[in-house]
């Protein structure tokens, strides 16, 4: 869910619905707000659906602004996506608190048991409204809000990140954090609050990021934070470093369109400053791992898409820094007593930072020991708060809800974190590396040279529009990225997608081809004596022979290929781990164009979220 507020001078309706706009692609369920107005009182509205039903609902019928108020897009945990269901929800016998809420707030059927006994009324399934009548119950009885939230907020299992308002104090906004994101934005006369900078970085760079069980007491001219016992805690300041325009669509037809044409800026800004001009790679985030030296393994941990990410990061961090590294899904890792020492470098890779799988896994790992490096694109996330040290990915805000630069970037940083471990253990002759170091700064060219030679993919797209299963093939660093685009067909197209490593075709996929089955095939480049170039091409006619419709990702000068395929792209010759960067991006152009042929809203797919806060 995303979370909003505001206290200022300003327009709260325009940075509630602005706020919630930029944090939609965190749910898009249900969406509401409430405000203060000291004549009007608290006026609250929600509705079902995505934002826009409740923006048409204020134009329709407008509420008086005023300058307080909480504003709330969900994605449906407890409770189905109804008007009722959404947040905020109101509590007391007067209806004067408005509370919203992102988590699970485990024991709130106990919770609730204890409201219904003393006559309490809900008129929502969900677990958040429980919060609203607690803090209201306090609040009748001891005339202090803060202590009222305070005692809550003691009492609730879980996550959350909280936020209430009420009538009777209309300058003050409460907000807590636990296990959920919280990030403050400090404006001149005014703050904010948000689940992520994205919240509020139209009107302010500053930001400071909540830590764990915090409560905020968030006024026009001042902010206090504490611990859940209400002691003061000291914060620390941030800047934010996106460009407030690089998260709006700036004529593009959808954001994920935007994201995909952004891609040679977000890798080349990942890359910037961490490569000299003779090749060598200095990360000095490296400086906040002690003993990186004596890492014997690694185990690199994400979800979705970032999990992709990592699994090109192994390849190319065994082949060039020669340690054993693991890939594992977040929610595997945590649950099933995996063997994590001192040794063992975990690599957490999430673009949010904010993900509760990876999370909960990173936390998991740091308790039995394990340093924890994280790749992470937003700043002030958990996250990077909880890690050891942190590698930013440069790659500004990701709006879309299905990832593209988010993960090239990404698979830029797993390439240099490879090259600097390598450094480090002198497992790689100097030359070599500098060579490598060189190849990835050509990576930002190469990138808008696959951008520039898009078409012909965008018509396959379309023409593809009513494929019913599209099946993607690779090998090595070949093998996440066909996992990659099959997800984005997943995600994007709701169509039967499957990535597999094509070695693994003879073993049982090849069952599934049959006469005009879509097949999507990553080839390697035919050059250097270990190319799997011969391999790959045999799979080729192998599902060719079962009638199969081969379309071809391979490399420029590959003329072998083109006998055998029925359509091939070509991407610039390189390295094949930079030769993986560029070939995700035809796959991501024949999503979305395969999706929006079929008109289907490619920024905010079905059921999805951007970043999921629950486990
Ligand atoms: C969700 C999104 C995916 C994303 C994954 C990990 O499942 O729908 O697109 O890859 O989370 O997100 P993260 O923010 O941790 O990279």
């Amino acid at each position: 869910c995303g979370i909003v507020g505001y206290v200022g001078p300003g327009s709260t309706l325009d940075v509630l619905l602005g706020g919630l706009k930029r944090l939609e692609y965190r749910g898009y369920d249900s969406a509401g707000i409430s405000v203060i107005d000291p004549e009007a009182g608290l006026q609250t509205r929600k509705r079902a659906g995505k934002l826009n039903v409740l923006v048409e609902d204020l134009s329709a019928s407008p509420i008086k602004d005023a300058h307080i108020g909480i504003g709330h897009t969900r994605w449906a945990t407890h409770g189905a996506p109804t008007d009722g269901n959404a947040h905020p929800h109101l509590g007391g016998a007067h209806q004067k608190l408005s509370l919203i809420h992102n988590g699970i707030i485990e024991n709130f059927s106990e919770l609730k048991a204890e409201l219904l006994a003393q006559g309490t009324k809900f008129s929502s399934q969900t677990d958040s409204e429980v919060a609203a009548h607690l803090v209201a119950r306090e609040f009748e009885e001891t005339g202090d809000l803060t202590a009222a939230f305070r005692r809550v907020v003691n009492r609730l299992h879980g996550a959350f990140t909280l936020l209430c308002i009420h009538e009777d104090q209309p300058d003050l906004i409460l907000a807590a954090r636990r296990n959920s994101p919280l990030v403050i934005g400090l404006g001149d006369g005014e703050n904010f609050l948000g689940s992520d900078v994205a919240a509020f970085v139209e009107h302010t760079k500053r930001a400071v990021s909540v830590g764990q069980d915090q409560i905020v007491e968030l006024r026009r001219d001042s902010v206090l934070v504490t611990d859940f016992a209400g002691h003061p805690v000291e914060f620390e300041e941030f800047t934010v470093d996106w460009d407030a325009s690089s998260a709006s669509k700036g004529g593009w037809p959808s954001f994920m369109a935007k994201e995909i044409a952004d891609q040679p800026q977000a890798v080349g800004d990942t890359l910037m400053g961490r490569i000299d001009s003779e090749g060598n790679v200095r990360l000095s985030e490296f400086e906040g791992l002690d003993q990186l030296a004596d890492v014997t393994r690694i185990i690199i941990t994400a979800c979705g898409t970032a999990a992709y990410a990592g699994e090109v990061a192994k390849y190319a961090i065994e082949k060039w820094a020669k340690l054993p590294v693991s890939v594992e899904l977040a929610h595997e890792l945590r649950y099933r007593d995996p063997v994590l020492d001192s040794n063992t470098l975990v690599i957490a890779i999430s673009q949010s930072g904010e993900t509760m799988d990876t999370l909960m896994a990173t936390r998991y790992a740091k308790e039995r020991g394990s340093k924890v490096l994280s790749i992470c694109n937003t700043q002030g996330a958990t996250l990077a708060r909880e890690s050891d040290a942190t590698i930013y990915t440069h790659a500004g805000p990701e709006v879309a809800v299905a990832s593209t630069k988010a993960f090239t970037a990404q698979i830029t940083a797993g390439l240099l974190v490879a090259l600097a471990l390598a450094s480090l253990r002198q497992s790689l002759p100097k030359s070599e590396l500098n060579e490598l170091g060189l190849e990835l700064l050509k990576l930002p060219r190469q990138v808008k040279q696959v951008l520039e030679s898009l078409p012909r993919m965008r018509e396959l797209g379309r023409e593809y529009s009513q494929a019913k299963s599209v099946l993607f093939l690779g090998r090595n660093v070949g093998y996440p990225i066909a996992m990659e685009g099959a997800l984005k067909l997943k995600e994007l197209a709701y169509i039967h997608a499957e990535g597999f490593a094509a070695g693994e075709l003879k073993h049982g996929p090849i069952a599934l081809i049959e006469s005009g089955q879509p097949v999507i095939v990553i080839v390697p480049s035919p050059k250097g004596p270990d190319s799997l170039h011969p391999k790959v091409v045999s799979n080729i006619q192998e599902i060719k022979a079962r009638g199969a419709k081969v379309i071809a990702i391979a490399v420029e000068g590959d003329q072998e290929v083109s006998q055998y395929a029925d359509e091939v792209f070509y991407t610039p010759d390189a390295h094949p781990f930079t030769v993986a960067v560029l070939a995700v991006i035809p796959l991501q152009t024949f999503a979305l164009e395969l999706a929006s042929a079929k008109g289907l809203d490619v920024d905010q797919p079905r059921n999805l979220a951007k970043s999921v806060t629950v486990e």
